[in-house]
């Protein structure tokens, strides 16, 4: 059982999380490193295509100055680009996508030039593979392992960044390679992990809104 104030320790880790996307140069400490990949190993998991390979979930930890950051700094700009002509292709034919198309492109197009911020030589980069199957749930699975990777960062005063941007490696050849896993069968997400440099942002700009039962 849990105590009040063990609940209240959870409340305070889930409003402290938020998304650092300037680094210092700190390098956070192997055991860090280690504690937060065991909060992604016991993440959930779509079980059904678990079982064809062990193990299904990999973790790759890649410290600044590892060579593969340049390559994958290079290989994410490319990327953008091939995204960006994919959603140009599609808004041809979607015309929401088409109105929305200005904002995407200067986006993409910024990281295909100019490479996300955090790169070429971020503290800290984990990049997280989990086995596709038949079902095709990685990326659900990525995402819940991502969230206990996050809660547990802002726990130990690590502060975290998502990098999206590799989802898009399922099928580039060359970012495979660097991994050893085969093309098309993984699932990636990363994150960079490490210590803030300048502002934390305190206040959560999440809008939501709850719908009660009207007898509620
Ligand atoms: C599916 C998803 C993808 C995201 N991708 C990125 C990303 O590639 N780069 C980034 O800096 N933040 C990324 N974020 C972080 C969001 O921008 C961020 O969570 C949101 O702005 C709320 O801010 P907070 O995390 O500080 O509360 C992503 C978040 C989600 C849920």
């Amino acid at each position: 059982m849990f105590t009040k104030e063990d609940n209240q320790v959870l409340d305070r880790i889930l409003q402290a999380r938020w998304t650092c996307r300037s680094f210092s140069d700190e390098i956070p400490y192997k055991e860090e490193v280690e504690a937060v990949i065991e909060a992604g190993r016991i993440a959930p998991f779509a079980s059904i295509s678990s079982k064809d390979v062990t193990p299904f979930r990999h973790f790759f930890v890649l410290f600044k100055g590892d060579p593969r950051l340049q390559v994958i700094d290079r290989l994410i700009r490319e990327q953008s680009a091939v995204d960006l002509e994919m959603a140009e292709a599609e808004a041809e034919v979607d015309p929401f996508l088409m109105e929305h198309m200005p904002g995407l492109r200067g986006l993409w197009s910024n990281v295909a030039q100019n490479g996300v911020p955090v790169f070429p030589d971020p503290p800290c980069m984990i990049v997280a593979a989990e086995w596709r199957g038949a079902r095709r749930a990685e990326r659900q699975s990525l995402a819940h392992m991502m969230e206990n990777m996050w809660l547990k960062a802002t726990a130990l005063n690590l502060d975290f960044g998502l990098l999206s941007v590799i989802e898009s490696m399922v099928d580039n050849q060359e970012f495979c390679d660097l991994f050893g896993l085969p093309v098309e069968r993984y699932g990636f997400l990363a994150c960079v992990l490490g210590h803030h440099k300048g502002e934390v942002r305190t206040a959560h700009p999440a809008t939501a809104e709850i719908h009660w039962p009207e007898d509620c």
